[in-house]
């Protein structure tokens, strides 16, 4: 196993870290002094696999965006791509995804997944969402999936008549249905927690409008949309072994006591038209 790396080291190296071997992290315990908890640009840095076990909600969401907007034959920029769970399934129907994220670790973990799906139409660049490698007006959709939105870059890149995308949690969701067992503990960090029922698998979906957003131009207001969706980790040890080094012990127990490898989320997509 490789030596710990601190949450401050990663800080240091700015954007340029290498990642620990693939499953170094479950040799983690939880007496260990940096646990890093909730450092999900560090877990996606240094421990690009982990992140990528964990990041099935984004199938979810790129799911639902299907519903709702056809992204055939689109130019897509994919901002804070990490590990590449969007890009990778928006590329079945674009012409061309650009996957941009600030860390080289993640890039490099991306390239090499798409490489092995053969994808021809994914381009993985190194870039910080504030000012990204894209031109002005090149791509017809900017997604940013539980990543960083700066609505000015997103309004630079899109095309007239382009579209922002946010995929993410509804407020009070932050860890899905974990949030509430995991509020106390993190108070600085869960400042609210949605109903039990909104985790529900028969929840109904909700829509809504958001009349501006980031102050930038838009042709209409925003559609919002929030649904539940239910993640499989695959099996009861695994889904222990990922969500507990992600947010700690109390997940994990959460997850044996409950003897289930599944999570609810429940998930908002916010979809608008920018005008130029
Ligand atoms: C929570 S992950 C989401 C990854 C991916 N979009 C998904 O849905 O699975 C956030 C990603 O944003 C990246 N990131 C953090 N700060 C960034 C920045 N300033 N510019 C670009 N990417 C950034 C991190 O490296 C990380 O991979």
């Amino acid at each position: 196993m490789s030596p710990a790396v601190t949450v401050e080291d990663i800080r240091k190296a700015g954007y340029s870290l290498e990642a620990a071997p693939p499953d170094d992290w479950r040799g983690y315990n939880t007496c260990d002094p940096v646990p890093g908890y909730f450092e999900f640009d560090w877990f996606s840095a240094y421990h690009p696999d982990l992140y990528h076990r964990f990041s099935l909600s984004t199938e979810g969401l790129m799911d639902e965006l299907d519903k709702l907007v056809d992204l055939t034959d689109l130019v897509i920029a994919d901002i804070g791509a990490g590990t590449g769970r969007a890009a990778v399934q928006a590329s079945e129907k674009a012409r061309r995804v650009y996957a941009v994220d600030a860390y080289r670790s993640v890039v490099e973990f991306g390239r090499d997944l798409v490489r092995e799906q053969g994808l021809s139409n994914v381009d993985y660049v190194q870039g910080d969402a504030a000012s990204t490698p894209l031109s002005d007006n090149s791509v017809d959709v900017a997604i940013h999936s539980w990543a960083i939105l700066n609505h000015i870059e997103a309004y630079r890149i899109l095309r007239p008549e382009g579209l922002l995308v946010s995929l993410g949690p509804t407020p009070g969701s932050l860890c899905g249905e974990l949030t509430a067992t995991l509020a106390p503990e993190y108070p600085e960090l869960i400042r609210s927690v949605a109903s039990p029922e909104s985790f529900d698998p028969h929840c109904p979906p909700a829509e809504s409008v958001l009349d501006s957003w980031g102050g930038i131009p838009l042709v209409a207001p925003a559609s919002v949309r929030d649904f539940t969706y239910v993640t499989d980790y695959g099996d009861m040890t695994e889904a222990a072994a990922i969500l507990g080094r992600l947010y700690g012990p109390k997940a994990k127990h959460y997850i044996l006591d409950r003897a289930q490898s599944t999570l609810a989320w429940r998930l908002r997509i916010t979809v608008a038209r920018v005008a130029k």
